[in-house]
């Protein structure tokens, strides 16, 4: 592959061929995500013009899981104004599992919108007449950050539903703290059809480069008003990696989101929307080899932004 293609190419492709050994295990708490191939490995960049460069397994599917969050945070937001989102959903970061069932002791409500107590409430804050009329404008607005029509992995919805008694906690308790309106059972059922929203690295790096244009597509769409999109970057930058947000942005350095299912996303504002893909997980629930090769993107490249 060196020095066949462009110079963008040719580092991308060192990138994977360098990575060296992964290690963690795929998410196991999600039967089906228990089966993929663990050793899978992509990656995308986009710029803000629409190029996308990529390398390795860079036309395998796998489901978005929690980089969803900050673009349903967004919509969100787009919907109902940030005041009232922000009275339903702190922007602290928590420090604890994605999944810790917990809130603010003070506030009563989630820590932030990146952790699933957050981004259960986010969904519930998207406009729609009912559930399915909810997910539909998700998934249209992620259509739009791709470039292209998206559709859910139906396998991965039954088999996460199967296994949502812990989102399910979480609603139940938004809902008696009162931060969530609505049915617990449909939100989460909503939720989860929105993590298991099929993406390749290809539309995750397209969806990044939007963040980093601002909110604006390529074709000159501003499909996020550039406000959300700022409120999405910062909570991006201190929470979207979890109880590893402190590493990250000390290592790499820019805001950054990771899904279960092994996809991780980053954004360099105003230049570059990048994505990897590593099913194998560390203990943080982030992709492993992912981190890893973003830590040495920020050597090679100095992404850091401080
Ligand atoms: O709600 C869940 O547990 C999953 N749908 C998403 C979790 C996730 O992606 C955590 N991130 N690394």
């Amino acid at each position: 592959m060196i020095g066949m293609q462009t110079p963008i190419i040719d580092y991308i492709n060192l990138l994977l061929e360098t990575v060296g050994e992964d290690s963690g295990e795929v998410a196991s708490y999600i039967p089906e995500l228990a089966r993929a191939d663990p050793d899978r490995l992509a990656i995308a960049m986009a710029t803000l013009d629409g190029e996308v460069y990529v390398a390795g397994d860079c036309d395998v599917e796998f489901t978005i899981q929690s980089i969803s969050k900050p673009f349903t945070y967004a919509l969100a937001i787009a919907d109902q104004g940030l005041d009232v989102v922000l009275k339903h959903i702190d922007v602290e970061p928590s420090g604890d599992a994605f999944n810790e069932i917990s809130l603010d002791p003070v506030t009563g409500k989630p820590r932030n919108p990146m952790i699933n107590a957050g981004a259960i409430a986010s969904h519930a804050l998207v406009r729609g007449d009912d559930a399915e009329a909810r997910v539909e404008r998700i998934l249209e607005l992620y259509g739009r950050l791709a470039g292209r029509p998206l559709t859910i992995a139906e396998d991965v919805f039954e088999s996460e539903l199967s296994e949502a008694d812990r989102n399910m906690a979480l609603a139940y308790m938004l809902r008696t703290a009162g931060t969530l309106d609505g049915d617990p059972t449909d939100v989460v059922r909503g939720y989860t059809r929105q993590c298991s929203v099929s993406v390749t690295v290809r539309d995750l790096a397209r969806m990044a480069s939007v963040l980093a244009a601002g909110g604006r597509t390529p074709n000159g769409d501003q499909v996020i008003d550039s406000d959300v999109n700022r409120q999405v970057l910062s909570v991006m930058a201190t929470c979207g990696m979890y109880d590893s947000a402190g590493d990250w942005l000390t290592s790499v350095g820019i805001p950054a989101k990771s899904g279960v299912a092994g996809g991780l996303m980053g954004v360099l504002p105003g230049q570059v929307g990048i994505a990897v893909f590593s099913p194998r997980l560390d203990a943080h629930g982030n992709s492993s080899r992912g981190v890893r090769l973003f830590e040495r993107m920020n050597r090679d490249l100095g992404l850091h932004l401080m």
